[in-house]
């Protein structure tokens, strides 16, 4: 393995520095006798693997009384492995504190917003803002270092397990305290900290930071918007600190082990600060059909690819610690099942959305404990069945084509700002009923997905300047300097898509004092807001209908009427159609055209989309929210006109398709998402990487689930 190197800046265009495709397995060799390990390292290396994960949830093992250390276990499992070529990534087992732990030092028990402190017997039960669990993270750390740090076996680090995806948030006593040394921290004096938070509002005013209390929901009313986004932001930067105290002591201890964190729900998590700028790269675990039933927003090969564009835009290239290989379960739920070949299929949309590693959830399933049902690789049995043989084929193709794969990355024509902690608050501090940034951009990252458009995320602080298009969807708190940013975009020819309420509170979640959508930006896209209001939702039963908060059945069908009635329509070119979530209505400065305006009711007439030339591109300004319709008639020609071509012409549904590229390399990954073959018409020349068809005379009919990686000549 190549010798780490310090990563690159932090960039969505950064592929792993490595020559090593990570191939393998999340492994808990505690979980069986240990009879079982040789013949699972055989299996693993006739399986094409080179790493296993190992002990994230195993600190009683390794520290079964305080103080006292025992690595004999691993010690032999991440031995037997090493013999037959299969390297160990140890995570610190950080996740699970053992039970003399929380019962020595129970204050480092998380307590839920109902004062209800955590109990012991599952995981993520300590609070990792408390200074007590930070210092048994350090010892614990620092002894699992030092025992390792020699062991030629033991390659790279997980920090911690899916920080924050059980639990996140703690409104223990100790937490308090932490929330107070924060914000002290950050505003200094508490003249500050009330400005920032409207102490005037509701006599909201502190008089030391010693008074001040956490944000506990409905208490009984609703909190200042800034109380809660400081909460979360405070949130963000313990976890931060946590994972970097991890980091520190491992890097002191071998500076050539590569560090990730295995990313999981995202919550309270900074993804472009502090925390991913300590690790390597990113690990984001991927279950599609755990998350497609969570969110349901169009099937799990959609929502694989949404969630992979979306990890991608943190930090760039990224490995899968965990990539869903059979049916998965805890207690209450169960996910579906992938099909025969839907594995590999899965595995392959994750490559090709940026993954330079992946790692099947695991090995073998565990036969005790919450997870019985979460399939492995192979079964309870122990026999090796379907998705072994899936795994070992995926493995043999990957291991011989690593080299073109690793350094490329994921092509880009058109970017949804995307990764900013701030504005991902902004709107769970103050919902109103609105889709957030991210239910928003949905729409549109599904219309680029089903066209084969070349699409992701990216933060606006990144290099722009590879992209075609930019849309960014409703950040209320924009920053000066990313105007400049997206003004030197448009000069240079691209198109920036600004939407309804960009820019319209600052960074203590005020609202802004100047016309919205604030001075550099309303400069910029030639427009100021004069007027809002809320609509329905297209398909939503009312103008009321939060979270189902006001009436039943009755009075959600009246509700239904009435907004059905107060339908707002858009006039764009010859369509006319419904608009939804909020309206705004536009004034225009000199030189700023109209794409499109309100048609109906008091608004009829007023500028509603506009667009203003800059240098060589345009900003364009839509005073509403995304609809599917919308995107059909408006953002979809804004996307052609902006010279964008789909990766494949006529793209059949259910087909998906990327492009990995550096210098003169361009892969070409057609994945056939489908249980039944499709047929695609013209697929450019190139040699077949990967073929489970082959191209005749530029037609391909993909199989089922079946995948092709085209080399594609060069231009
Ligand atoms: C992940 C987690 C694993 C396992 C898996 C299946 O979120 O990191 O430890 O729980 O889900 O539930």
């Amino acid at each position: 393995m190549k010798t780490r190197t310090s990563p690159a800046a932090i960039s969505v265009w950064r592929p792993i520095d490595t020559d090593t495709f990570l191939l393998g397995a999340p492994h808990y060799p505690e979980h069986v006798d240990e009879s079982y390990w040789a013949r699972d390292a055989e299996r693993m290396a006739a399986a094409g693997f080179n790493t296993v994960r190992m002990g994230e949830f195993a600190w009683h093992i390794f520290e079964p009384r305080q103080g006292q250390f025992d690595f004999e276990l691993f010690d032999r499992a991440i031995a037997v492995l090493g013999r037959r070529g299969v390297k160990t990534i140890m995570c610190t087992p950080t996740a699970t504190p053992p039970r003399w732990l929380t019962a020595h030092y129970p204050e480092v028990l998380r307590v839920d917003g109902n004062g209800r402190q955590a109990s012991h017997g599952s995981r993520q039960h300590a609070d990792t803002s408390s200074p007590v669990f930070r210092a048994h993270s350090r010892r614990i750390t620092g002894a699992m270092a030092k025992h390792y740090r020699h062991n030629p076996n033991v390659v790279g680090w997980q920090t911690d397990n899916e920080l924050n995806t059980t639990a996140s948030e703690s409104y223990s006593p100790a937490t308090r305290r932490e929330f107070q040394i924060y914000l002290q921290d950050r505003y200094n004096t508490i003249d500050a900290l009330n400005f920032a938070w409207g102490g005037d509002f509701w006599a909201t005013r502190y008089d030391n930071f010693d008074q001040i209390v956490l944000p506990f929901d409905h208490a009984p009313g609703f909190l200042s918007p800034g109380h809660v986004q400081d909460y979360h932001r405070f949130l963000a930067v313990a976890t931060a600190c946590f994972q970097h105290d991890q980091v520190e002591i491992l890097r002191a201890s071998n500076p050539a082990w590569f560090i990730f964190h295995n990313l999981g729900r995202l919550h309270d998590i900074d993804f472009r600060g502090q925390f991913s700028t300590d690790l390597d790269f990113a690990g984001y675990d991927i279950y599609p059909m755990l998350y497609d039933e969570m969110q349901r927003v169009g099937g799990h090969a959609e929502i694989q690819a949404l969630h992979l564009d979306i990890c991608r835009g943190f930090s760039g290239n990224f490995i899968v610690p965990e990539q869903q290989s059979g049916f998965g379960a805890q207690p209450t739920f169960s996910t579906m099942t992938p099909e025969p070949g839907e594995m590999r299929r899965m595995a392959y949309t994750s490559v090709a959305r940026g993954a330079d590693g992946v790692l099947f959830f695991r090995w073998r399933p565990a036969h005790f404990g919450a997870e019985i049902y979460w399939m492995g690789i192979v079964d309870h049995d122990d026999i090796p069945r379907r998705r072994y043989d899936e795994a070992k084929q995926f493995s043999g193709e990957i291991n011989a084509i690593k080299d073109k794969i690793l350094g490329t990355h994921v092509r880009m024509d058109v970017g949804i700002a995307g990764s900013d902690f701030d504005n991902q608050e902004a709107h769970r501090t103050y919902p109103i009923g609105l889709p957030s940034p991210h239910d928003d951009a949905i729409i549109l990252h599904r219309h680029c997905y089903r066209a084969g458009i070349a699409c992701g995320y990216i933060h606006p602080e990144d290099d722009l300047s590879p992209l075609k298009v930019l849309y960014v969807p409703h950040w209320l708190m924009w920053k000066d300097d990313w105007t400049a940013r997206i003004e030197k975009f448009a000069s240079n020819g691209g198109t920036v898509i600004l939407s309804a309420r960009t820019g319209s509170r600052d960074e203590n979640n005020h609202i802004i004092r100047d016309p919205a959508p604030g001075p550099s930006l309303s400069a910029l896209a030639g427009i100021t807001v004069e007027e809002f209001g809320r609509l329905a939702p297209i398909d939503g039963d009312g103008l009321f209908a939060l979270a189902g908060r006001y009436g039943g059945g009755a009075a959600r069908k009246m509700f239904a009427a009435e907004s059905a009635r107060r339908r707002y329509l858009l006039k764009i070119g010859n369509h006319e159609i419904a608009a939804a979530h909020m309206y705004e209505l536009l004034d225009l400065a000199a030189g700023t055209e109209i794409l499109g305006a309100w048609s109906n009711r008091f608004a009829a007439g007023r500028a509603a989309v506009t667009s203003r030339r800059v240098g060589k591109g345009s900003i364009v300004y839509v005073g509403t929210y995304l609809t599917e319709n919308l995107v059909g008639v408006l953002i979809a020609d804004l996307i052609a006109q902006a010279g964008v071509e789909p990766l494949l012409p006529n793209l059949p549904e259910g087909v998906e398709v990327t492009l990995r590229q550096s210098g003169d390399t361009r892969l070409l990954f057609i994945l056939n998402t489908k249980d039944e073959p499709v047929r695609l018409e013209r697929v450019p020349a190139g040699a077949l990487l990967v073929a489970d068809a082959p191209v005749d005379d530029g037609a391909l009919v993909l199989p089922a689930y079946g995948c092709v990686i085209v080399e594609l000549h060069s231009v």
